[in-house]
């Protein structure tokens, strides 16, 4: 094992960056917080690693009224302040070069009229195949006049994989807020564009210990033997937030922490852990394996629901020595909000590997500390030998893989304590990408951004997946909606969520890990 001043030397695959030809990105709420903080900086980054295709054109297009300069002032503040890697003048100035900014309302179609004669004009100035990504980052009520807009001003046209040149559009969550606006949406983008033309985002799908999920299950020959209801006792998947809503309250309060992050984050993290080994990588045999799991998920509804699942919202608190106001009081929140801030939820996968085996999810905001992981607890070994004194009972086994930060894995196993008595303690086996690897991993967008160009669609949320979780979710939301009591158990900003929550864990006689 090299030390971590030693970081191994890995030779990149010459197949490790995908073919992916020329295309230009058409950025719809180009001028928002997600391109700015997210988009541009990833495409940046792609730039420095050498991996953007040499030919390519990125259009915002914003109802703000913008000159291409300021657009490019606006990504390049973005990038100063968000890129993993630092702002490069020289490599800078070739890449503004690429950046066009249109103003115009979704609704309009004099928008698409315009889109369509600056992208063609664009396209043959930079020589540029034809090749489009429509990215959606505005509210899911203008997805359908997009899609109509595209289409009438020819655009896109539906087409079946592997078409060229080639229409894609990227959809970003939420999609809906329950399965019947789901469906909708899905209708909408349906008509317009075919399934393999359609990404829908889930950017926890691109993060690098979420993707290693599937390389510790199968590349490894010792836990997939163990990884079923005979050794495993339960599951716990947290992501916590430091942060409390911020400036996003307009769109937190319609959507609250159930469909925010459980629906499409914590869901897909689930089907990773407890998705049958595929039989080959393709996108669709890896999505039919998740897709499995989201069937087996057992239904929330009646009593259940009360116990079952937990939801509060963030009082006043203090975080890292500073005041955090309740989240009723935060700007843009209505004084009697019961947008739930927090979420508990014990689910089960009712299938014959995973039979009892409780999935505790968490999720919240305004939090101690911003820390995910997903955590498999071990069974306890029988109380005989090291741990026969029923006081003191050893501590079971855990495979733990830190999603961020920190990301890597470690592995709790009891180990003796050097010295003249028979003593034990727990350690921890521990890997950590940045010692190991020596370098950052990519964020999530660049990941995706380039899947979606070389159109790798693994990685992304099909059309029944996305509509599986929305039905699990909108019976709690359903169930939610008829319980009598309409309080929301409170918790201060800045501890671990509501009692509430640790008599969900504790009635089995477990606990919530501290991280
Ligand atoms: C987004 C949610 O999908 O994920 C946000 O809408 C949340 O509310 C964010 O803060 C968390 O992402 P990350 O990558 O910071 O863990």
């Amino acid at each position: 094992m090299p030390s971590p001043t030693s970081p191994i030397e890995i030779k990149p695959l010459p197949e490790s960056a995908p073919p992916v030809e020329g295309c230009t990105l058409i950025i719809f709420g180009g001028s928002g917080d997600l391109a700015r903080r997210r988009l541009i900086p990833a495409l940046y980054n792609l730039l420095l690693d050498g991996l953007l295709p040499k030919q390519y054109a990125v259009i915002g297009l914003g109802r703000k009224t913008m000159t291409d300069d300021e657009f490019r002032d606006l990504a390049r503040e973005g990038v100063v302040k968000h890129s993993r890697q630092a702002l490069a003048p020289e490599t800078w100035q070739e890449f503004e070069r690429h950046l066009f900014y249109i103003p115009g309302e979704n609704e309009d179609a004099q928008t698409y009229r315009a889109l369509r004669s600056r992208a063609e004009q664009i396209e043959r100035t930079l020589q540029l195949p034809g090749n489009r990504i429509f990215y959606l980052s505005i509210p899911p009520s203008s997805f359908a006049s997009v899609c109509e807009g595209l289409a009438q001003a020819g655009l896109a046209q539906r087409s079946a994989t592997n078409a060229t040149p080639y229409a894609r559009i990227i959809v970003e969550k939420p999609v809906g807020r329950d399965l019947a606006s789901a469906q909708e949406i899905n209708e909408v983008t349906g008509k317009v564009f075919d399934e393999s033309q359609i990404f829908r985002i889930d950017h926890y799908l691109g993060k690098e210990t979420v993707q290693n999920l599937m390389v510790v299950r199968f590349a490894n020959s010792i836990f997939e033997p163990i990884w079923n209801h005979k050794y495993i006792d339960h599951v716990q998947i947290t992501v916590s937030e430091a942060e409390g809503v911020g400036t996003r309250a307009s769109y937190y309060e319609e959507a609250g922490a159930l469909r925010d992050m459980i629906q499409n984050h914590l869901l897909q993290l689930l089907c990773l852990v407890a998705m049958e080994p595929p039989y080959s990588l393709d996108p669709n045999v890896v999505r039919n394996a998740k897709m499995e799991v989201l069937r087996c998920l057992r239904p929330i509804v009646g009593k259940d629901v009360e116990q079952v699942t937990v939801r509060a919202q963030y009082a006043e608190g203090t975080a890292h020595g500073q005041a955090v106001p309740g989240y009723r009081r935060e700007k843009g929140v209505t004084p009697n909000s019961t947008t739930e801030t927090y979420v508990a939820v014990k689910a089960y996968v009712e299938n014959w590997r995973w039979s009892g085996v409780p999935f505790y999810l968490r999720t919240g905001k305004a939090l101690p500390k911003r820390a995910s992981e997903v955590a498999v607890q071990f069974r306890d070994i029988p109380q005989i030998l090291f741990n026969a004194n029923p006081t003191e009972p050893q501590p079971a086994n855990v495979l733990t893989l830190r999603i961020q930060p920190d990301e890597g894995l470690s592995l709790r196993i009891v180990s003796r304590v050097p010295g003249t008595r028979a003593q034990t303690h727990p350690v921890e086996m521990d890997f950590q990408y940045s010692d190991v690897f020596g370098r950052p991993s990519p964020e999530a967008y660049e990941r995706l951004l380039l899947d979606v160009m070389a159109g790798d669609a693994s990685r992304f949320m099909r059309r029944d997946a996305v509509e599986a979780s929305w039905a699990w979710v909108t019976k709690i939301l359903e169930g939610w909606a008829q319980q009598k009591a309409r309080w929301l158990p409170e918790y201060p900003a800045g501890t671990w969520g509501p009692v509430e929550a640790e008599r969900l864990i504790q009635n089995d006689g477990r606990s919530w890990r501290i991280l």
